[in-house]
């Protein structure tokens, strides 16, 4: 098993460069995820590996590889179903008519894991927006692998059993070997850009909807405080934001209005805090403001 210092020291690597937290107790997570690194890095424990990680020739390339590893993508279609029928049935439906104008709608997906969200989000604005409507859904997520497959867009049959309906598998999905892989067109409303949540947010446009889902569990009371903030003003003043079921704005933020829908309680900027947005942002639509996120990639094939 890992000893006490290594693990203190992938616990505090993990923090500096995501912000999550690795508490003790976690020891065979670490163990688990840095093994096979290990092997291939041709250490023969952990231990080895993490002493490769301090101090090797190649340690930075390796730390990356390290903090990659460590990340917990747990994710589903649909997760939790709630979010995504107030998604239709309450955002999209004041959405419609708040941008008949500009019949364009901009989501951003800010931990994305591997794709689940996007692209269930991407099949919801599919089946709703009536023709001429465009839209674009940026999925962001430290994990460079994730990224990877979210732009592969293909899962495994394990992957499609967790909450993939089968009248949206077969209109959205083609079977290629083993697994299933979304169609062009759904893709082609996607891109995908690497974004650290806990670090300072690059230029990027206002959205009509952000969900940060499942992610803010992972971060001590002061950064899900700061991300929050930083937050707040990339959601379009009318705009929504959706935390994961365990999650809230309570006692962290008074940035928001909480609003509840069905199950699921959605955040809307509080107009009175909102706090650092571009000038525009405040007062305009997320259509207005549109600009790709840095290093954004097509998921396009
Ligand atoms: C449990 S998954 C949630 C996926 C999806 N939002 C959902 O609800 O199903 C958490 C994701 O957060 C990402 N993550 C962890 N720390 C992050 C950070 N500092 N910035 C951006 N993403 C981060 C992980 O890589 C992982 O893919």
């Amino acid at each position: 098993m890992i000893s006490e210092s290594s693990f203190a020291y992938v616990a505090d690597l993990l923090r500096r460069e995501t912000a999550m937290l690795c508490d003790p107790g976690k020891e065979y997570l670490v163990e688990a995820r840095l093994l096979p690194l290990a092997r291939s890095a041709g250490d023969a424990d952990v231990d080895r590996y993490v002493a490769r990680l301090r101090t090797g020739p190649d340690a930075v390339a390796e730390r990356a590889r390290a903090v990659d590893a460590l990340t917990i993508n747990e994710t589903s279609w649909f997760r939790d179903l709630a979010p995504y029928q107030a998604f239709t049935d309450v955002m999209l439906a004041h959405l419609l008519q708040a941008r008949a104008a500009t019949r364009h709608l901009e989501i951003w997906s800010a931990a994305c894991s591997s794709g689940q969200e996007a692209y269930s989000l991407a099949m919801l604005l599919d089946e709703s927006l009536p023709p001429g409507w465009t839209w674009r859904i940026h999925a962001t997520d430290v994990s460079p692998t994730m990224l990877e497959r979210v732009r592969a867009g293909r899962y495994s049959q394990v992957e499609m059993n967790r909450g993939m309906p089968a009248t949206r598998l077969v209109r959205y999905f083609s079977r290629v070997g083993s697994e299933w892989e979304v169609g062009a067109e759904l893709r082609s409303h996607v891109t995908t850009a690497p974004l650290n949540l806990a670090a300072s947010f690059p230029p990027m446009p206002v959205f009509d909807v952000v969900f940060l889902r499942n992610v803010l569990i992972y971060f001590d009371l002061d950064t899900k405080r700061d991300i929050l903030r930083r937050v707040s003003p990339r959601v379009a003043p009318d705009g929504y934001l959706l935390l994961g079921s365990s999650e809230t704005t309570l006692d962290l933020d008074d940035a928001w209005v909480r609003e509840p829908a069905g199950r699921v309680a959605l955040h809307r900027p509080r107009a009175a805090v909102r706090r650092s947005a571009p000038a525009a942002a405040a007062s305009s639509p997320a259509s207005a403001l549109s600009t790709a996120l840095p290093g954004a990639r097509a998921c396009t094939p």
